[in-house]
């Protein structure tokens, strides 16, 4: 089955060319984007992300294509059209299409693209066994919040990542406190079993894993810090892992090429990771 992506109001084969040369996502990276998680053909957390998507979209003042309740529809048919169940969900909106000029045009309307893809949760042996990330300079802009297309240097560290045989990236501010990951957010486990976690800022993307998963965290007694950690500190942690809506909650099991504790995942992680999953099967 050929899979089929939504292009402003349109259902077409994900190989049609469908997006003009003009479109300012292509042109300016003018846009912002949502990953959203289908399990079971229910779309998981959504009102979270869409919370966010209007968040991004306000800060760059680009207005919703169609209302939240459209939206959710384009949503649950282009997964249908797909026949998946189990599939990540990329929404993607841009300020139009219009000739290329750095200002922002008038009365254009924005762009909607949609695609949906099997879903790629982290392997079992992953899960089981943790990952390794090394860390690297954060290069990013100053808005880190709003969860733009523009995507370069995440790509470029995820790269170098993948060619240093990592997973993923852990990014350092010029303090040398972690920021997040390349494509998810950042936790360590400290001594006193306390779980840290930078706070939200502009800094990072607020994730709506990370949101999750520091309310499964808090409702099972586990003490949560949001603060600062530096990448020294994350070299001698208790356990380390990672979140985001397709990587679920994955344990780092090495840093710089340095075991995280026993190089085994913790029980703090382990028991996160199977809250998170009993959530993602249960929750709206
Ligand atoms: N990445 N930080 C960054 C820089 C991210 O790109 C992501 C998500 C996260 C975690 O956010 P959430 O828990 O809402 O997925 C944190 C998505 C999945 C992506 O780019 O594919």
């Amino acid at each position: 089955m050929s899979r089929i992506a939504y292009v402003n109001g349109r259902y077409l084969p994900i190989s049609a060319p469908a997006v003009p040369v003009e479109d300012r996502g292509l042109q300016f990276a003018d846009g912002v984007y949502e990953v959203v998680k289908a399990v079971d053909g229910r779309l998981c957390d959504l009102d979270r992300h869409l919370d966010r998507l209007e968040r991004s979209l306000n800060a760059l003042a680009i207005p919703m294509p169609m209302t939240r309740a459209a939206l959710v529809r384009v949503l649950c048919q282009t997964l249908r059209r797909n026949g998946l169940k189990n599939a990540g969900v990329y929404l993607q909106i841009d300020r139009g299409v219009a000739p290329r000029n750095h200002l922002f045009p008038k009365n254009t309307r924005p762009s909607l693209i949609v695609t949906v893809r099997r879903a790629s949760f982290p392997k079992a042996v992953e899960l089981a066994q943790g990952v390794g990330v090394i860390t690297l300079p954060d290069q990013r802009w100053k808005r880190c919040d709003i969860k733009s297309v523009s995507l370069l240097a995440n790509v470029l560290a995820k790269q170098q990542g993948a060619e240093a045989g990592c997973r993923e990236v852990w990014l350092y501010d010029a303090e040398g406190c972690v920021t997040e990951g390349s494509s998810s957010n950042a936790y360590i486990v400290d001594q006193a079993g306390r779980l840290v976690t930078r706070p939200l800022g502009p800094e990072i993307l607020g994730g709506v894993t990370r949101t999750v998963v520091l309310e499964l965290a808090r409702a099972a007694g586990i003490e949560v810090v949001e603060r600062p950690f530096t990448v020294a500190e994350a070299h001698e942690a208790c356990e380390a892992f990672l979140t985001s809506t397709s990587s679920l909650v994955l344990p780092v099991t090495a840093i710089d090429g340095r075991p995280v504790a026993n190089g085994m995942p913790g029980s703090v992680s382990r028991e996160l990771l199977q809250r998170y999953c009993a959530h993602i099967v249960s929750a709206k």
